[in-house]
Order: structure tokens, then C-alpha cells, then sequence
């Protein structure tokens, strides 16, 4: 059976990313989703951040945040270009929503090694426990 959800809209509050705003789903006050976006500079407006937990997933909560956050939009941001770096997940609804697509990008990671004058700060492993 679907829950029925509420979205709250979290303001930019000067305490984390000032530009930042986010809109949270929740039911009985336990998110269930999110999505963000940053309003930066010459006019731009990055969406971000989309997430909804594994077993709430394809019952509208993405959608539904998505119309409130572009309602939101809309009436405070005309003329801005409003962009996303988007997963395959994610991409059907902004094409639906008539965004067009542009570059790729390609997901890269290394570990940072550590060298041999580092020394750990921690106690390892093998240290014997004497309490
Ligand atoms: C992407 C994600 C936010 C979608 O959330 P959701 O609540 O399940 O999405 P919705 O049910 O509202 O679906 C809205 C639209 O998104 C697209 N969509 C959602 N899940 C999809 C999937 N697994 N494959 C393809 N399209 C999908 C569809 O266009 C869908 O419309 P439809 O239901 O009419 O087909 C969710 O799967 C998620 O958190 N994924 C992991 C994190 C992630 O990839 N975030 C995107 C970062 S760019």
C-alpha cells in the first residue's frame, strides 16, 4: 500500500551553503527522499542530490519533489538556465521535463596512498588489549 508523504522545503539558512535549498519527503517526520538545488552564479540553478530510499522507490516520490522544487522555480527564478549532471535513473525525467542533454561525465576514484613518513594515529589492530 502506497503511503501517503509530505515535502518540507528547507531554506538556505547561512549555517550550511548559503545558496543552498532542499526539499525533504517524509512520512510520519522519517525522510523518505530529497532533492536539492544551488543557485550560483550568472544566473544558474544546480540540481542536486536526488535520493529516495531503496523501498520507497517508483511510487512518484522523485516526481513529486521534482514539480514542487520546479513550481518553486519557476516563480522565484525566471530566466535562469536550471542544469544537472543527471544518472541513468534520474535522466528519463528531466528529458520528460524538456531539459536536453550535453556533456557526459565518466566517474573516476583513487585511494590517497600513505607514505612512509605518515604514521598512523590510531592504535592498529594487534595491539594487545590489557583492560
Ligand atoms: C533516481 C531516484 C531518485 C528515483 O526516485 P523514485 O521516487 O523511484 O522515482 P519516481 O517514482 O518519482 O519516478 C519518476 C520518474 O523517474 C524515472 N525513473 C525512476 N526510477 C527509474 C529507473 N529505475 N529507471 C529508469 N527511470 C527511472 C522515470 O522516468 C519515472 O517516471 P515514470 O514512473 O512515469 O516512469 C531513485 O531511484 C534513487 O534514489 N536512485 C539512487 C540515487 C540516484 O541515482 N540519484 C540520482 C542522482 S543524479
Amino acid at each position: 500500500m502506497k503511503q501517503p508523504f509530505n515535502i518540507m522545503h528547507i531554506l538556505p539558512s547561512g549555517t550550511r551553503q548559503y545558496c543552498m535549498h532542499g526539499w525533504v519527503a517524509h512520512i510520519d517526520n522519517t525522510c523518505v527522499g530529497h532533492i536539492h538545488m544551488l543557485i550560483e552564479a550568472n544566473q544558474r540553478i544546480k540540481f542536486l542530490d536526488a535520493w529516495v530510499h531503496e523501498e520507497y522507490r517508483r511510487r512518484g516520490i522523485f516526481r513529486s519533489l521534482w514539480d514542487t522544487r520546479w513550481q518553486y522555480v519557476q516563480s522565484n527564478y525566471p530566466e535562469y538556465t536550471a542544469y544537472a549532471w543527471c544518472k541513468p535513473m534520474s535522466l528519463p525525467l528531466l528529458l520528460e521535463k524538456g531539459f536536453t542533454t550535453g556533456e557526459s561525465s565518466i566517474y573516476v576514484e583513487r585511494k590517497v596512498p600513505i607514505t612512509s613518513k605518515q604514521t598512523r594515529s590510531f592504535p592498529s589492530t594487534d595491539c594487545p588489549v590489557t583492560c
